[in-house]
């Protein structure tokens, strides 16, 4: 018998679970990169759909390669009328998050026997899952709507169709722009995050990619990770206005609450995604009254967070400033986390890729015995 006895290392802070060359996080700086080039620069002028190429292959693609993947990403979102009818139904039973979690699981074939070593076939799946998720998305948010059915058009863009199936309607081109770059900034965030790392322990018992996808969703659902867009935003509706901001924060931080949109595991300084958030928060047009108030808000709380906790070192996460965006474009509080899901679903099919062809190790840590000692029944 094996005894368990290695010291236990909480959240497996600091332990490295895998070899990666898709995003890097640089946490003292305040920096991050996808393939060697900076979120700032990627969030200027591309098409996700290019990045979806960039991360796959691990260069920027020619024009030819940008417009091979946005094919593929086209041809792939198709989905069934079993699997549309599915989502609608399940979109009324539950939040969008669970929904799409148990729809993207019945995506998955009926055989249960992925060919890990064909990378191929690997990519060819992730890229179909980057189209059929975003498209699940915007069905179940229709369907939360009351509204029916309408699909995707030939030629339209991924974030045109994510936004246009969640808002039901057309979105402007400046809409269509800050949508396109929040989905390249949530696209990945290296191989240790928590959604990150259920993909690659899911893809490590050799899943089906399906399966691997609901699994990270799942992750990506709770409040100390995706779901803190919609907590931050939630927050600043019940603050109500930017004269409120000094006395909640003062109760809320005397009753010793977690500040959502604040703090971060790997980030000692403010996160670099606020920065380009913040960015797009600023284009000429986009917030609106309403946001205007929720970032005014947001920036106090920012102010106040410096002044009391910097020293522990909480900083701005991209949560604290993606929902006030995200409300600008008319999307629900609910979608916030799908669309992130829909974003980083082109990180987990690549890192599941790249945890495939590293020879894709079943992982199985240890524990720390602290129980009784083997006894008698009786
Ligand atoms: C992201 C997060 C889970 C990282 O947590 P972590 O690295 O495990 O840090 P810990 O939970 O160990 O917290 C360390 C200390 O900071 C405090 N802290 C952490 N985040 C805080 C926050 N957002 N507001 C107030 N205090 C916070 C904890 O209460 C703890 O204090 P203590 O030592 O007095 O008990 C955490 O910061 C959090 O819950 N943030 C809010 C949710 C959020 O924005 N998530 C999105 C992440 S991108």
């Amino acid at each position: 018998m094996t005894l368990e006895t290695s010291a236990l290392i909480p959240g497996l802070e600091g332990v490295p679970i895998a070899e990666s060359s898709l995003s890097q996080v640089d946490g003292e700086g305040g920096h991050l990169y996808y393939r060697g080039y900076s979120i700032e620069d990627l969030t200027q002028g591309m098409q996700f759909e290019a990045i979806v190429a960039l991360l796959f292959d691990g260069q920027l693609p020619d024009t030819a390669r940008a417009s091979e993947v946005t094919r593929q990403i086209e041809a792939g979102r198709t989905l069934t009328d079993a699997q549309i009818k599915l989502a609608r139904d399940v979109a009324q039973l539950t939040h969008p998050m669970f929904a799409l979690q148990a729809t993207v699981a019945a995506l998955a074939p009926k055989t249960n026997n992925f060919n890990q070593v064909d990378f191929n076939a690997a990519q060819a799946r992730g890229i179909e899952l980057v189209g059929k998720v975003g498209h699940l998305v915007g069905v179940i948010a229709q369907a939360a709507a009351g509204r029916p059915y309408d699909g995707p058009r030939p030629g339209e863009s991924h974030a045109h169709m994510v936004l246009r199936m969640i808002t039901g309607h057309d979105p402007s081109a400046l809409h269509e722009r800050v949508m396109n770059s929040l989905l390249i900034l949530q696209a990945d965030h290296s191989a240790a995050n928590a959604g990150t790392f259920t993909t690659r322990v899911v893809t490590s018992t050799r899943a089906e990619p399906e399966s691997i996808i609901s699994a990270a969703i799942a992750s990506l659902s709770g409040p100390a990770h995706g779901g803190a867009n919609e907590a931050a935003i939630r927050l600043f509706v019940n603050i109500g206005s930017a004269a409120n901001v000094e006395s909640y924060m003062s109760d809320l931080l005397a009753r010793r609450e977690r500040v959502p949109g604040f703090g971060h595991r790997i980030y000692k300084v403010k996160d670099p995604r606020s920065a380009v958030i913040q960015r797009l928060a600023d284009e000429e047009g986009l917030l609106r009254a309403k946001e205007q108030e929720f970032y005014r808000i947001s920036l106090d709380i920012e102010e106040i967070m410096r002044e009391r906790l910097a020293a522990r070192g909480l900083w701005p996460n991209v949560d604290l400033f993606s929902g006030v965006v995200f409300h600008a474009l008319d999307i629900p509080i609910d979608f916030f986390t799908p669309i992130f899901a829909a974003s980083r679903t082109a990180g987990w099919v690549v890192n599941m890729k790249e945890q495939l062809e590293s020879g894709n190790r079943l992982f199985r840590p240890t524990q720390v015995w602290v129980g009784e000692a083997p006894r008698p029944v009786h």
